[in-house]
């Protein structure tokens, strides 16, 4: 896939790469290499000038700030925003309580959301994403503001998703915080618009760190 911005800004050159099934997958790479742009296409915001995107499953977009993505005053109401209108009341009252159990949530559906811890509300951003069905979790440093013990917390939720024995999440998880590699399934470095290949989340995490 090519892309420039409208600027003129080559965002991704000749960048190739496909995500090899359920589970956990990181993307880093210094400023500016493109990250951002590529999540904006594979969620179908924007569309690449040569080469394709092939997805054929849900995707949602998860920000590095949740307060931009949460719109509603409690939890039980902002997830109700994201599931299919046509549902009866009753499941959607039984979805919404397992949607925030699958996030460590349970019970808080009446939580207001201004009453959240950071890593809370970034959980409550997640179980929005599952509950529009997306099977693919684009999570653009998703613990970027958030401190060790929250930051811990959204990945152990996001690992327990892609990890479930039935039907495991796809995420792809950017970051610059080289330490959350290791919990990655693989790990990619993305450098001036294209990504390197799949390797070992440690492997990279250690290369990246004696190259720093
Ligand atoms: N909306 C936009 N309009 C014009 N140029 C843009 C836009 N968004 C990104 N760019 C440019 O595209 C290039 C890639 O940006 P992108 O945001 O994809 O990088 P990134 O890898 O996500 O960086 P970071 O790690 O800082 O978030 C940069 O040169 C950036 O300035
Ligand atoms: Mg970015």
């Amino acid at each position: 896939m090519n892309f420039c911005w409208p600027c003129g800004t080559r965002a991704l050159n000749g960048c190739s790469f496909s995500v090899p099934g359920p589970g956990l997958w990181m993307l880093v790479g210094s400023n500016g290499s493109g990250k951002s742009t590529l999540f904006r296409m594979i969620g179908g915001l924007i569309q690449p000038q040569s080469g394709q995107v092939d997805c054929c499953v849900k995707t949602s977009l998860v920000f590095q700030n949740p307060d931009h993505q949460l719109l509603l005053p409690s939890c039980g109401s902002d997830l109700l925003l994201n599931l299919h209108p046509n549902l009866t009341p009753s499941i959607k009252k039984e979805r919404i309580a397992h949607l925030l159990e699958q996030v460590g949530l349970a019970g808080m559906a009446g939580r207001q959301i201004h009453t959240l811890s950071g890593g809370q509300k970034q959980r409550l951003a997640i179980a929005g994403a599952l509950a529009s069905d997306a099977k693919l979790l684009l999570l653009d440093e998703p613990t970027a503001l958030l401190d060790p013990a929250s930051q811990n917390s959204v990945l152990a939720a996001v690992q327990q998703l892609c990890h479930r024995s039935r039907n495991p999440l796809t995420a792809l998880w950017i970051t610059h915080r080289l330490d959350e590699l290791d919990h990655a399934d693989g790990a990619a470095c993305m450098n001036q618009g294209k990504i390197g290949p799949w390797e070992k989340g440690l492997s990279l995490r250690r290369r990246l760190k004696a190259l720093a």
